[in-house]
């Protein structure tokens, strides 16, 4: 034992007690004593395993490293019987190298695993963010009351040969009013009533938030006919619309309607009532119907304000309920947007969606629809 400390004491290095954790004297240690051979093996055990951790490239070999470091049958384990033997002086001191070595390869453990590297095991279950999701939350979304209501009468309207149009509702009172047949001297065009952008007074033609969903009915001709493309015309068009009224329970600055247009050859008053008819049984239920009640609107003559009897919860007593307005498009409204009236004849409709929406699911404040309250929507 040529490299044999000082102070070795043999009897420990038996192999037949130690065979597999003994100090090997024979590489050289290089602290006195028995205890200075366990402290090397110690540190070469803290270094070798530092830079086989660095080779661990995925999660199995960083537990691979666990188990052959720390594991209870590790290579730290391995080193413990060697405390027995180590002099009581020196017991403190080489089982606080031995503690020092182990929470440092734990540490290097936790890092490597709660790094973003590519060994990181996720701590919850695989997920492919790019897969569409299916969603375990009792708090899942869905499609606003409104949005709804607006979906299903597109749908039962689409039955019927109604294509959806849209407009703008930064409108202009050309088309709002204007070829809508709404004369100046009209109460509709105070500006106490609407929501102006431009002063109507400095400007010729002055925008404002459309009133209206008839504003539709002016774009969609005029487009046809810039187009080419029509009439015949008939579509449905769903949006928002704003007035300055006080919020309360039944009012709001802004609420949604959904405007009809059908313009063809020899439309007449029968198949405007035929058409409400069709769609109030086919939304409401077969007991579902309508009543006509002479009106007045700029833009239709005759026109009519429209009620429907219904039921608008299942087991509610049918009543009748005032939904909005309708009539024969007026020959002055055709005209204005290029359409001849001596060919063409149409029929109109617009009603409030709140109004439909509120009935149907037995919402008591309008304001209830727009203040987003989850408990609420939650029950819808
Ligand atoms: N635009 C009207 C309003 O907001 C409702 C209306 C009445 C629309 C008659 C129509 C119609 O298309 O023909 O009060």
């Amino acid at each position: 034992m040529p490299n044999a400390p000082i102070g070795y004491a043999p009897r420990i290095i038996n192999p037949f007690l130690f065979p597999k954790t003994r100090p090997n004297v024979d590489d050289g240690p290089s602290r006195a004593g028995y205890h200075g051979c366990v402290i090397d093996q110690l540190n070469k055990l803290e270094s070798d395993a530092i830079s086989a951790i660095d080779g661990c490239t995925d999660a199995e070999s960083l537990e691979a490293w666990r188990v052959g470091y720390l594991g209870s049958k590790g290579k730290l384990k391995g080193l413990m019987p060697l405390m027995r033997d180590v002099p009581k002086e020196q017991k403190g001191q080489v089982g606080k190298r031995l503690n020092e070595i182990k929470d440092k390869l734990e540490a290097a453990l936790a890092a490597r695993a709660g790094s973003d590297s590519p060994t990181k095991k996720p701590d919850g279950p695989a997920l492919d963010i790019t897969e569409p999701g299916t969603v375990a939350s009792a708090h899942v979304g869905r499609r606003h009351i409104i949005s709804r209501v607006i979906d299903e009468l597109t749908e039962v309207f689409g039955r019927m040969g109604f294509v959806v149009a849209e407009g703008p509702e930064l409108e202009d009172d050309e088309h709002n009013f204007i070829k809508l047949n709404i004369p100046p001297e009209h109460p509709a065009r105070d500006p106490i009533d609407n929501f102006y952008v431009d002063n109507p007074d400095a400007v010729s033609i002055p925008r404002m938030l459309r009133s209206q969903t008839s504003t539709v009915q002016i774009r969609t001709m005029e487009r046809v006919v810039a187009e080419g493309s029509g009439p015949p015309i008939k579509i449905i068009s769903p949006g928002r619309v704003y007035r300055p009224d006080t919020v309360d329970a039944t009012h709001s600055f802004m609420f949604h309607q959904i405007e009809g247009l059908y313009i063809d050859r020899g439309v007449t008053m029968i198949d405007l009532k035929t058409t409400l008819n069709q769609f109030a049984r086919a939304y409401f239920g077969q007991d579902a119907d309508i009543r006509l009640r002479p009106s007045f609107f700029p833009f239709t003559e005759p026109s009519a304000e429209l009620d429907m009897m219904i039921a608008l919860k299942p087991g509610d007593e049918p009543k009748w309920i005032e939904l909005g307005g309708c009539g024969m498009v007026d020959p002055n409204v055709l005209k204005a947007c290029g359409i001849d009236p001596e060919q063409w004849t149409g029929f109109a409709f617009g009603f409030g969606i709140e109004r439909i929406a509120m009935g149907r699911y037995g919402i008591p404040d309008i304001r209830m629809l727009f203040e987003n309250d989850v408990r609420f929507l939650a029950q819808l």
